[in-house]
């Protein structure tokens, strides 16, 4: 559920006129709801009944330095997957001492820097990272805790983009070579083996593929349990959210209109599936959501530009480009578009909504079907509050998105818009071309 819904006609974030956002912080601007993103991390903590289990925000989602605080303030600890995601939680004020740092390329100065700063553990995604973990620990004169990131070849059955759990991709260390790569690990003499993880894809709306991985896991875990005493099992994010249908999800009576075969993957059922299986290893679980954290938390904003009437096609041209929200070029992702102002009386247009930017990819939405807006109205792109800003480029010298956070009926911008000034300031003209 969430925070967005029309009050009268017009859109509101909690209880926020978001057309009043635009008027005042501009456009391109993604505005996020507190409120929404706090059920969202109660429901899924709470999901996890009779278990010692630690939510892990996976920072990637949405890194800005006031959810980070709003997410650690709720309880959350967190995920990295660089030093410099790292050095955001601790500049937002949040503790690192329950996270974990995840990723294939580790750097000698991105692992030193987490040694100093004594995060919970480094899940490591091959052997030549453990030698590494051990060199930079060693030279520290410390232990590094470590949990290997076990590939269990699962299709989690989403996009090819975001599928991480098959042995096609880049991450972890295959199911059946984890055994020798603990052996290994336990020979280290600067490595603790605290743990065991894994992360199999994005997005995944379906509870299987997360059961499938788990009673491969299982058999592993307890062999560790018993033999190097891990403490904690990590079963990685991934819970997809709607995209279709967005607004109206917000809705208690929609889930309910929904046949139950085909509810989408709710915390409830994640939790009450996996808890049973999770309670028999008698281990910690640490959880690692990023987008079912955020992603129905947030809007991107966007003004409409030019309505445009082409030979059997509208191009709906707006203020946000790719590089603002890149999603439907990489990933032809959905995201539903709703105005600001709702005008019941108005016709329907059916358009592509579109971006500034010279790509034919910059394309928010094909053939859609949106209320008729014209030159200076306003249109929000639904559940863009995961993998929305922190994707975002200067692609055509556009400046990356104010960010605006909302509680209840208070907001404030929280990233100012970038200046064309900051965009050019760590460039140069060389002497040989003066
Ligand atoms: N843990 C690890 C090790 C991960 O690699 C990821 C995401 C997560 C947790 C969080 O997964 P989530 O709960 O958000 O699904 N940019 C893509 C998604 C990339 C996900 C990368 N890894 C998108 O916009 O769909």
């Amino acid at each position: 559920m969430h925070h967005f819904r029309y009050v009268g006609q017009n859109l509101h974030c909690e209880s926020v006129d978001l057309a009043e956002v635009a008027r005042l912080y501009g456009t391109p601007t993604y505005v996020y709801s507190a409120s929404t993103m706090a059920d969202n991390y109660t429901r899924l903590s709470g999901s996890m009944k009779g278990l010692d289990a630690q939510v892990c925000y996976a920072v990637k989602a949405n890194s800005n330095l006031a959810v980070i605080r709003h997410l650690g303030n709720l309880g959350s600890a967190f995920e990295f997957a660089s030093a410099g995601e790292m050095r955001r939680v601790i500049a937002a004020g949040a503790s690192v001492r329950r996270s974990v740092f995840a990723g294939v390329g580790k750097t000698e100065l991105e692992i030193r820097q987490a040694l100093e700063a004594g995060i919970y553990s480094f899940h490591v995604e091959s052997e030549p990272e453990l030698a590494r973990i051990n060199h930079v620990a060693g030279k520290l004169g410390v232990k590094a805790a470590i949990a290997i990131r076990v590939n269990p070849d699962v299709d989690a059955h989403t996009h090819a983009k975001i599928t991480t759990g098959t042995s096609a991709n880049k991450f972890g260390i295959p199911l059946r070579q984890a055994a020798a790569a603990y052996e290994a690990a336990s020979k280290y003499p600067h490595i603790t083996i605290r743990g065991i993880q894994s992360h199999i894809g994005s997005q995944i709306t379906d509870v299987k593929p997360f059961v499938e991985t788990l009673e491969k896991l299982a058999p592993l875990a307890a062999e560790l349990k018993e033999r190097h005493r891990i403490e904690y099992i990590s079963i990685g994010g991934g819970i997809g959210i709607v995209y279709r249908d967005a607004l109206a999800s917000g809705a208690a009576s929609w889930w309910d209109a929904q046949p139950e075969a085909s509810r989408p993957l709710t915390p409830e059922v994640y939790g009450a599936t996996l808890s049973p299986m999770l309670a028999k290893l008698g281990l910690k679980v640490l959880l690692e959501p990023g987008r079912s954290m955020v992603a129905n938390a947030g809007v991107l904003l966007t003004r409409v530009e030019y309505l445009k009437r082409g030979q059997g096609k509208n191009f709906l041209i707006v203020d946000a480009g790719m590089n603002d929200l890149v999603r439907p070029a990489m990933y032809d992702s959905y995201h539903e578009v709703v105005p600001l102002q709702r005008d019941t009386t108005r016709r329907a247009l059916v358009a592509d909504v579109v971006g500034p930017i010279c790509e034919s990819t910059d394309c928010f939405a094909k053939d859609r079907q949106v209320q008729e807006v014209g030159e200076g109205e306003y249109l929000a792109l639904m559940s863009a509050g995961a993998y929305g800003h922190v994707m975002a480029s200067r692609y055509n010298t556009r400046p990356i998105p104010a960010e605006v956070l909302v509680k209840g009926s208070a907001f404030e911008q929280v990233t100012a818009r970038e200046t064309f000034e900051q965009i050019i300031a760590n460039e140069k003209i060389p002497a040989f071309l003066k």
